[in-house]
């Protein structure tokens, strides 16, 4: 039996095809959702849109310091793995339900009776090598106490690699952001009409969204890519259109910072914001996911943080790391203005979710 575990917006949306594929064969799996995520906005519309089945367990966390909600999920997740002793954890990405997701089930073998419960890291070795994000040290962690990595690309298993991870236990599988665009493109184009709904037009907006805790929790930080993205809205007179994270809300309220020249708009369901994302001129983002679709959908990037883990999105062309100055932001998005859209997508062929549903039965 397998044990999906989730907490997230990005983990619900990239583990969807995984949860198809395990559907598809017939799988006997079962999803635990940690509640890390709880607003209708960040949980409950991606199981609706992307038609997942309501989890069986849900540990309620929510919100708290890295070590409340860390420890919460730890000790919750060891419960329901020793009521119900699957041989396999799958776990997502890099947030805190993924770390505490599998140490929890790496540390099971005295509750599970002598045998331990397998450990699978789908998004495997991912580096930004900037320990100074919560992100990084849940990836680096969550690589060395797994048993399968699920690898997007050689990149990331080279850097699993270099850090002594034994070859055996890796695996190249694509991204399973290109199953979910693909499985859900077609539904986003034809069900919804954001663009036209909020009064747009292809190519004629920018698309933000801003949430990682160094840029959305740091006043200095936050002021100063908002002053850049109004810097931005006025240089080319188009629409920038913000949906906006609770985190990066709740943080504008307290800064008390004028977001009055960008359109700022609640969190949208993954099927309006794919469309969004789809017809956007650029995307200005620190989200990781975003990078890798807008680099799928062929929409030119701006990332606005220090570092990356997607080095393949500039590596094809798709995307810069512009850092956080207000200059650079402006420069990077005139530059990206520019780029010949015609890079290959470099995160796989869109049936990642099949290939660990196999490698996973194979083993
Ligand atoms: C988390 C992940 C981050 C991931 C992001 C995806 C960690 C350390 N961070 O960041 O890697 O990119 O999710 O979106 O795991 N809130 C709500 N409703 C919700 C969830 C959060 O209002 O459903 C608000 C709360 O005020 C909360 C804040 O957002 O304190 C931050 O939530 P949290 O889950 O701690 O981190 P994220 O910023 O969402
Ligand atoms: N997303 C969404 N609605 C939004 C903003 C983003 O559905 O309003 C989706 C987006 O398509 C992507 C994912 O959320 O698949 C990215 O999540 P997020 O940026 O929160 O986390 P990260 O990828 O940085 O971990």
């Amino acid at each position: 039996m397998i044990a999906i575990v989730l907490g997230t917006r990005p983990e619900i949306i990239k583990m969807s095809p995984v949860i198809r594929a395990c559907e598809a064969r017939g799988e006997d799996f079962f999803i635990l959702h940690t509640g890390q995520h709880y607003s209708y906005e960040m949980d409950r519309v991606f199981f609706e849109e992307l038609q997942i089945r309501k989890p069986e367990y849900n540990l309620d966390v929510g919100s708290g310091t890295h070590a409340m909600q860390t420890g919460a999920i730890l000790a919750g997740v060891e419960k329901v793995l020793h009521e119900t002793r699957p041989e396999i954890v799958l776990v997502q990405g890099d947030t805190n339900t993924v770390l505490a997701g599998a140490l929890a089930a790496s540390k099971s073998y005295v509750r599970s009776g002598g045998k331990q419960i397998q450990v699978g890291h789908v998004e495997a070795g991912l580096r930004s090598f900037d320990r100074r994000m919560p992100e990084e040290i849940n990836r680096v962690l969550a690589d060395h106490i797994s048993d399968y990595l699920f690898a997007p690309t050689k990149t990331a298993r080279r850097h699993l690699l270099n850090e002594g991870i034994s070859k055996e236990k890796i695996f190249i599988t694509g991204n399973t952001i290109v199953d979910a665009v693909r499985q859900n493109l077609v539904l986003a184009k034809s069900k919804v009409d954001t663009v036209r709904h909020l009064g747009l037009g292809k190519d004629a907006y920018f698309l933000v969204t801003l949430h990682r805790q160094e840029n959305a929790d740091n006043k200095a930080r936050l002021s100063g890519i908002i002053s850049a993205l109004t810097t931005i809205r006025k240089k080319y007179d188009l629409p920038v259109i913000f949906p906006v994270h609770p985190r990066t809300e709740k943080m504008i309220r307290t800064f008390g910072i004028d977001t009055s020249d960008i359109r700022t708009i609640p969190p949208l369901g993954f099927l309006e914001f794919l469309q969004l994302e789809s017809e956007a001129r650029l995307a200005l983002t620190d989200s990781g996911g975003v990078q890798e679709e807008s680099c799928i959908l062929s929409v030119p990037c701006v990332t606005i943080r220090d570092s990356t883990e997607r080095p393949e999105t500039v590596k094809v062309g798709a995307n810069i790391v512009a850092g956080i100055e207000p200059d650079r932001i402006i420069a990077a998005a005139a530059s990206m203005l520019d780029a010949k859209r015609s890079w290959k997508n470099p995160f796989g062929d869109g049936h990642a979710g099949e290939r660990i549903c196999e490698i996973l039965n194979s083993c």
